[in-house]
């Protein structure tokens, strides 16, 4: 029975299969007689299609802002330029900083590795917020595309930080920092960051993406907590769901400091949608986190059990298992998970009532926007600047016309490949440069200079972009050219 001390929490059904995993996991929670209270919400397809760009109404912002718990089912998000992602957006604007997914086989889920008797229990934290999912993307020439990818020292640390508190209490022994630092030095080479002095008890570690996909698929038994950069994380957690029986086994958690936002990891299956033949297996997983997160560890130890009981008995849905036996339909697969509440399973872990890392609390609307900012350095230098310019001449004619007092032009680059001073023929060109120029070492460069050079190079050029080549503390904030 629900009383008015029990919390609430905003649900979205969502789009697709989204509806029909949504009704099967509500069943087993009230079978479970799990103590929440649900307002369900306008979010998903429809609401774009009426007009509302960010596709939830005003009245579901409010409501989840309030209770802090967003229950979500899988979004479309119709195909078209200027629309943004809803299932992004919800994640950005609520600062969900972390991402985190559980993988890890169940009995009765036959995959290459239960059959070589190879248990896999791995989490992956995803950053959230940062890199290409800003959607920030220009075309700069007819011919040239440009997506910025932020990489930056607050969100690093905390996602970093949250990745060990993860750690620390499920009693795991090491993170791993997944990252592709040998080639993105600077933006991957901040998202390796320094977090883990503070947590001496746990081992950590640092592999480059490519070597951990391949061994996650040969040893993924070494791994525990995993912590990667949004896309790669993105890439990765999809790899881990297929190891441990596909996405319909993978959910998935966004938290945030104020809002979290639980959900399964797969999207809307068009391809099997209204058919009543989903697998409500990772809404459920996500369902039994979002318990843990609200202190509810008991309900979700219960429930999760009963899955897991469900699964051993050889239960599944048509995505899965023996295809030998027929199988069960979303309401039937359901209904035997409702049916063995209070069942633990004999071959899988059993799960734990405990609760989550964080303790849970209700939002406050903050009174302004939070400015995460680390200590500034002692010195900020501007030693140079890039201009991206278009242009179809040849390197050598480009340089003509380009030299000026107090600075050199040092290199300049096409799809950062040195192209002059020195050069390869086989090089070949599109209709972008990057012009590097570097003040003399007995002048100094501000932004004035740098803006008065811009519009003297405007006067024969067109300059798609500039960056400054800052130095902090003397040490350089910017890469070298392919070749220089
Ligand atoms: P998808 O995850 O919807 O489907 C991929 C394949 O997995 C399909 O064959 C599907 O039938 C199967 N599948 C997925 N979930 C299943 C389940 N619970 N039970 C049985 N089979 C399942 O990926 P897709 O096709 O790339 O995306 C479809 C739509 O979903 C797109 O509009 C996409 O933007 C959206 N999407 C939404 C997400 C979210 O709301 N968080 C996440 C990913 C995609």
């Amino acid at each position: 029975m629900k009383t008015e001390s029990q919390r609430t929490i905003a649900v979205a059904p969502g789009d697709g299969i989204g509806p029909e995993i949504m009704k099967a996991v509500m069943a087993v929670f009230n079978a479970a007689q799990v103590p929440l209270q649900y307002e369900t919400i306008e979010m998903g397809k429809d609401i774009y299609l009426a007009g509302n760009s960010t596709g939830m109404t005003e009245t579901a912002k409010r409501l989840i802002e309030q209770h802090g718990i967003l229950f979500k089912g899988p979004m479309e998000t119709p195909k078209g330029a200027g629309v943004k992602s809803i299932n992004v957006t919800a994640r950005k604007v609520w600062n969900t900083y972390a991402n985190k997914r559980v993988f890890r086989s169940l009995a009765g889920v036959d995959t290459v590795f239960s059959r070589a008797g190879i248990p896999i229990n791995i989490t992956i934290i995803r950053e959230n917020i940062e890199d290409t999912y800003g959607g920030i993307e220009h075309m700069l020439t007819h011919d040239v595309a440009l997506c910025r990818r932020f990489i930056t020292r607050p969100g690093s640390l905390q996602v970093h930080r949250y990745a060990f508190e993860v750690a620390r209490h499920k009693g795991a022994k090491k993170v791993t920092c997944g990252h592709k630092a040998n080639i993105m030095k600077i933006t991957d080479g901040l998202f390796l960051d320094e977090v883990a002095r503070e947590y001496p008890d746990i081992a950590a570690s640092d592999i480059i993406v490519d070597d951990l996909a391949m061994k996650l698929v040969s040893r993924p038994d070494i791994f525990e907590i995993v912590v990667l950069p949004n896309l790669q994380g993105d890439i990765i957690s999809d790899l881990c769901a297929g190891l441990v029986g596909g996405l319909g086994f993978a959910p998935s958690a966004n938290i945030g400091d104020h809002i979290s936002i639980f959900e399964a990891v797969h999207g809307t299956a068009p391809d099997i949608a209204g058919k009543n033949i989903a697998n409500p297996t990772a809404l459920l997983l996500s369902g039994c986190m979002m318990l843990r997160h609200l202190e509810l560890g008991y309900h979700a130890a219960l429930i999760e059990n009963a899955l897991l009981a469900t699964l051993e008995e050889g239960a599944r849905t048509a995505d899965f298992g023996d295809k030998t036996h027929p199988p069960l339909s979303t309401p039937e697969f359901t209904t035997r998970v409702a049916n063995n509440l209070g069942m633990q399973p004999h071959r899988s872990d059993i799960a734990p009532a405990g609760v989550s890392e964080q303790k849970f609390t209700l939002p406050k609307m903050p009174e302004i926007n939070r400015m995460m900012v680390t200590p500034p350095p002692a010195s900020a230098e501007i030693q140079g600047a890039d201009f991206f310019v278009e242009s179809i001449e040849q390197p050598a004619k480009l340089v003509q016309g380009l030299a000026g007092k107090g600075y050199t032009i040092s290199t300049i680059s096409n799809r950062g490949t040195q192209v002059w001073p020195t050069a390869s023929r086989f090089t070949e060109l599109i209709n972008q440069y990057r012009v590097r120029i570097e003040k003399r070492p007995e002048t100094s460069l501000d932004q004035q200079a740098v803006l008065a050079l811009a519009q003297k190079i405007a006067g024969h050029l067109k300059i798609c972009s500039i960056e400054y080549l800052m130095a902090y503390d003397g040490k350089k904030g910017y890469s070298l050219a392919q070749g220089q």
